[in-house]
């Protein structure tokens, strides 16, 4: 048997899989993971520091730790699969974006104009407001804006235990008038978490592990598509080399001097649904 034929015994046994969706998946997939080794010629050594690499990928992740989607965000798979969903941008819905390893749902429910600042380092004050509307251009009263972001020193709650459990993370609902208003601080610049397996590939292939500063969002309205997005800072030095591939142009704003300080204005408009 050659290295062909091999691959086309794997993909024959496959045949009999039940369900077409997972057959299509796993023959596509072995045939372009036999591809890849037969086209860098796979060493056993390679294959085996793939394997430990892997391995080392599983042992790190864990409830608060998820080095897999890390993998997949710094490799482009995760924004790969997000165009594939949501398309490559250009129709009238906001764009959307990933959603990282530092969502947690469940958020504290806050009010109009409320701080998500409990505690931690402090930054720059900033006002986040815009109006949530169906791409029929209907507002959406009701909408929940779900928002999360690091601290000034460029960590989650969750990856710090010098500030409170759920800082700058928080529900909002929109106005009758669908607008929504929160406060907070800017945004950092800051690094994914590199000190494990994929920080090591990032550091062997010669890339930097920073994210260009951005306040994340899940948007969500009764007969609307859900979206993950982004508000990114123009000011950030990393828009062009985001590690996670995740900056889209119409998700960047100026974040520009208001009558009460920094302000940012960020319209969520989403998809109607059928
Ligand atoms: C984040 O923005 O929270 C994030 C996204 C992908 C990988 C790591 C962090
Ligand atoms: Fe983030």
């Amino acid at each position: 048997m050659d290295e062909a034929e091999l691959t086309g015994e794997v993909t024959g046994r496959l045949a009999g899989t039940p369900d077409p969706r997972l057959r299509e998946v796993m023959t596509a997939l072995v045939r372009h993971l036999h591809g890849f080794a037969t086209e860098v010629r796979l060493t056993e050594a390679e294959w085996l520091a793939g394997i430990e690499f892997l391995t080392a990928v599983g042992h790190l992740t864990d409830e608060r730790r998820q080095e897999f989607i890390l993998l997949s965000d710094t490799l482009g798979l995760s924004s790969l699969v997000d165009m594939i969903t949501h398309g490559a941008g250009g129709s009238e819905v906001t764009e959307s974006t990933v959603l990282g390893p530092f969502y947690r749902p469940g958020a504290p429910w806050r009010v109009d104009g409320e701080s998500i600042v409990l505690g931690g380092p402090a930054g720059e004050p900033l006002l986040v407001r815009g109006q949530v509307r169906s791409s029929s251009g209907v507002p959406l009263a009701g909408a929940v804006v779900d928002v999360w972001q690091t601290a000034p020193n460029g960590m989650y709650d969750t990856q710090d235990p010098e500030q409170p459990a759920g800082n700058l993370r928080g529900r909002f609902r929109a106005g009758p008038d669908g607008g929504y208003r929160l406060r907070t601080v800017r945004p950092v610049d800051y690094p994914v978490p590199d000190d494990g397996p994929v920080g090591a590939l990032l550091a062997a292939t010669g890339r930097h592990p920073w994210r260009a500063a951005h306040i994340h969002a899940i948007v969500s309205a009764p007969g609307h598509a859900s979206l993950t997005t982004h508000i990114f800072d123009s000011a950030s030095q990393y828009l062009d080399s985001d590690t996670v591939f995740g900056v889209k142009p119409s998700l960047v704003r100026d974040f520009a001097a208001g009558p009460d300080g920094l302000e940012v204005v960020q319209d969520f408009v989403l998809r109607a649904l059928p």
